[in-house]
């Protein structure tokens, strides 16, 4: 029997296209029910979403919704576009070997950044532009897609947004985050191609396999019998109470909380907590996370309870940047709390 897909080594896109589909067929899979399963899976990630949009999180300065009403329109925009996100079929690229690679919150053109997250190392913006794009681009060098989970720029985000693609093409996916709404419309972003979420499914037996080679003294604190065959994740700009998830056994992707540490069943690929190197999915899963998952799978509830201490993740809104375009619900949830400086 031949090795698993996911163990070859880099090869064109096309080709590697042609074969995972090849492969699918030979696995008597059926491409356009993966498609549709993919569809629900994404339609899924949408719904948690909005529901995580709607239930305003307990704030130091009182109740705030995570995700504002502007930023919302924006997202539905996006969500109208029926089936965009599933064509890109990031588990299959990864699962057959692809390299896909995850980063968040560059802040491009943002001054203030370097103070609110501690990006002490940058004596100015453009040295913090120049090295945060250098590193993308480097990263990009091997990479069949580089997914962007937002917060791209603060000044003309579209712009930003375009240049990338001029670079890099149609392996640049942007996920849009809450600076990305500024100075946008919902138009120019849907012309524009981003998109709102992405969900995927990724083998638990590769997962498996990257953690017995990476982290083998670890690898033994997961219960890997309780993982599904395949695990979903979520990504999007902002971290989810896993009480929203879709389902116990789902992991979130996300930015927004910069350089504080994800929560348990999340990865967070803000450019301070990846070295401003964009990650593989083998980058950022851990023994950890993936114990955390078997745990929540035996019981859904799990790590509910530290929702409450999450409440308060949203540096943007803790640093006066605006909490999406919402803020506290206190002070008519029209700006961030603060405002921007
Ligand atoms: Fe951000």
């Amino acid at each position: 029997m031949s090795s698993p897909a996911w163990k070859h080594k880099k090869r064109s896109a096309s080709k590697h296209q042609d074969e995972a589909l090849e492969t699918k067929k030979e696995d008597g899979r059926n491409p356009s029910k993966d498609m549709q399963n993919l569809v629900e899976l994404n339609r899924a990630w949408e719904k948690a979403l909005r529901s995580h949009a709607a239930s305003p999180l307990a704030g130091a300065n009182g109740a705030y919704r995570p995700i504002g009403g502007k930023t919302m329109g924006l997202l539905e925009a996006l969500w109208a576009k029926p089936g965009r996100a599933s064509t890109l079929d990031v588990g299959a690229r990864i699962a057959s070997g692809k390299i896909v690679r995850f980063w968040a919150d560059p802040h491009f053109g943002h001054d203030n950044i370097r103070r609110l997250c501690h990006r002490d190392e940058f004596p100015d913006v453009e040295a913090m532009d120049a090295v945060v794009l250098e590193r993308a681009l480097e990263a990009a060098e091997d990479c069949d897609l580089l997914v962007c989970v937002g917060d791209l720029s603060l000044k003309n985000p579209v712009r930003e947004h375009r240049r990338l693609s001029d670079l890099l093409g149609d392996r640049h996916v942007l996920l849009v985050g809450n600076h990305d709404v500024r100075g946008a419309s919902a138009e120019q972003w849907v012309r524009a191609g981003a998109l709102a979420s992405l969900a995927f499914r990724v083998p638990s037996a590769l997962l498996r396999e990257w953690i017995e080679e990476d982290e083998p003294e670890m690898a033994e604190l997961v219960e890997w019998r309780r993982l599904p065959k395949e695990v979903p994740i979520g990504c999007s700009h902002w971290p989810m109470p896993p009480r929203r998830f879709p389902g116990a056994d789902w992991l979130c992707l996300h930015g927004h909380i910069h350089d504080r540490p994800a929560k348990p069943l999340r990865m967070n690929c803000s450019v301070e907590a990846i070295g401003y190197r964009p990650k593989t999915l083998r980058e950022l899963v851990s023994a950890q996370l993936l114990a955390d998952l078997a745990l929540r799978t035996a019981d859904p509830h799990r790590f509910d309870p530290e929702d409450d201490a999450d409440a308060d993740v949203d540096v943007d809104a803790e640093a006066g940047m605006g909490a999406g375009g919402n803020g506290n619900l206190a002070a008519g949830g029209r700006t961030g709390r603060g405002g921007r400086p």
